[in-house]
């Protein structure tokens, strides 16, 4: 990249992410290192204006030798000491200007480098990619798009277990209007056929990844000369609390599975992005706004809202109401303002009246919660006339639903997801 950097090294503090994020928000590119980098790591990052060190409480550095010398940060670089503790917010602006570093990041800035190297690296050879639907796997499609066209093949597979429109919305997006070359690949009765009767949530997931990955591998082998596979990686996929560690692939998304005779090098344009640089980035590539915020989605998809043994009735189930409560929630204007909100039916009947008649049917529970790092969450409180609402509509258009319940369990003790 050519931009002017400012390296944020974490000395324990719990700020990192976020002094690297308030920095870049103010122009200048930044990049978390750990505590123990060497002179080497430094001289890899280009154009090095200035280091903050992030100094904090955290235990796991006790005891260690905890500045990094000139030796290894270089004489005369600008330097910036920040620590948890102090009651002053740093002035990270006078720092910046101190280092004379360039304010020239931007997501344009940023594209035109991204489709510059993805050239660089890619030549004329041939790009896979698992277009999930998801932020992340949508944005790197629409970045290789920009960058060599069709020389990106997007693999779509739809297990099934995908939101209502959602597969649709990839086709028409991609391929209709973006111009892609994306084959479409409607796994939902193998991946059924394989759930079939299986009731734990763990294996569940086991079985939707690894089904996820043969699918995916049935239809790379189906291309030629493929070269590149190309990950929606992001930045937070590689730094851990700020620190070096880099964690494995995640979930069945990044094809982390695929076997080795399948040498594919990897293109991660995404992977030095915030999550909301990576939405910015979307929207400056002209994605539309519903997939750009589109909330967080898990993996194993609708598969783990079905809750036991997915059944099709269930599933269908799951999706109507999903569709509703998203309706619902975007006509009250509570659509971006909700972190993660959704439908679930568990596997169990009770008696209610339809029509004058016994109707032995689900529930259906709704879960609307609001979290910064999903590791705790708070339960959103509705407005009544909105859960009445919810309440009136799932159990008439849904069928085979005569009950709505409402969970206002926080993380923990709940999860956020029922499996
Ligand atoms: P829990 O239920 O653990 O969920 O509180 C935290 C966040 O992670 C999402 N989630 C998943 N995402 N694969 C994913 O990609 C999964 O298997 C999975 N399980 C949970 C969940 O939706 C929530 O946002």
């Amino acid at each position: 990249m050519k931009q002017d950097t400012i390296v944020v090294i974490d000395l324990g503090s719990a700020r990192t992410t976020e002094l690297a994020r308030e920095i870049r928000a103010l122009g200048v590119y930044t990049e978390l290192h750990a505590h123990d980098l060497t002179a080497e790591q430094v001289a890899a990052i280009p154009n090095v204006r200035g280091f903050v060190l992030a100094m904090g409480p955290r235990r796991a550095y006790e005891g260690q030798e905890l500045e990094p010398s000139e030796a290894i940060l270089g004489a005369g670089v600008p330097m910036l000491t920040v620590d948890d503790a102090a009651d002053a917010r740093p002035d990270l602006d006078a720092f910046v200007a101190k280092t004379g570093a360039a304010r020239n990041w931007s997501m344009e800035a940023f594209i035109a480098d991204q489709v510059e190297a993805i050239r660089a690296q890619v030549g004329d050879g041939k790009v896979l990619l698992a277009l999930s639907g998801g932020v992340d796997s949508s944005v790197v499609a629409a970045l290789l798009i920009r960058a060599i066209g069709r020389q990106l093949t997007c693999v779509h597979v739809n297990h099934g277990l995908l939101r209502q429109g959602e597969p649709e919305q990839v086709v028409r997006v991609f391929r209709e209007e973006l111009g892609a070359n994306l084959v479409y690949v409607d796994a939902t009765d193998r991946f059924l056929g394989k759930l079939a009767g299986v009731a734990d949530p763990e294996q569940k997931r086991k079985v939707i990844g690894a089904e996820f990955i043969r699918v995916f591998e049935e239809e790379a082998r189906k291309l030629e000369g493929i070269a590149f596979l190309a990950q929606g990686t992001i930045y937070p996929d590689i730094i851990e609390s700020g620190t070096k560690t880099a964690k494995a692939v995640k979930s069945h998304h990044n094809v982390g599975g695929l076997p080795p005779d399948l040498n594919f090098a990897l293109v991660e344009p995404l992977k030095m992005l915030f999550k909301d640089e990576v939405r910015a980035c979307g929207l400056a590539l002209g994605l539309p706004e519903g997939m750009v915020y589109r909330q967080p989605f898990p993996g194993p998809g609708l598969g783990v809202r079905c809750l036991g043994a997915i059944t099709r009735d269930r599933l269908e189930a799951v999706r109507a109401s999903d569709a509703i409560l998203r309706e619902e929630f975007e006509a009250a204007g509570l659509r971006g303002k909700v972190w993660q909100y959704f439908t679930l039916i568990p596997d169990v009947r009770s008696v209610g009246v339809r029509e004058g008649a016994r109707a032995f049917e689900w529930p259906c529970v709704i879960r609307a919660v609001n979290t910064v790092d999903a590791m705790t969450a708070t339960v959103e409180r509705l407005p009544w006339p909105l859960m009445e609402r919810l309440a009136d509509r799932i159990t008439h258009e849904v069928p085979g639903v005569n009950r709505v319940l409402f969970d206002l369990t926080p993380k923990p003790v709940g999860t956020i997801e029922w499996e």
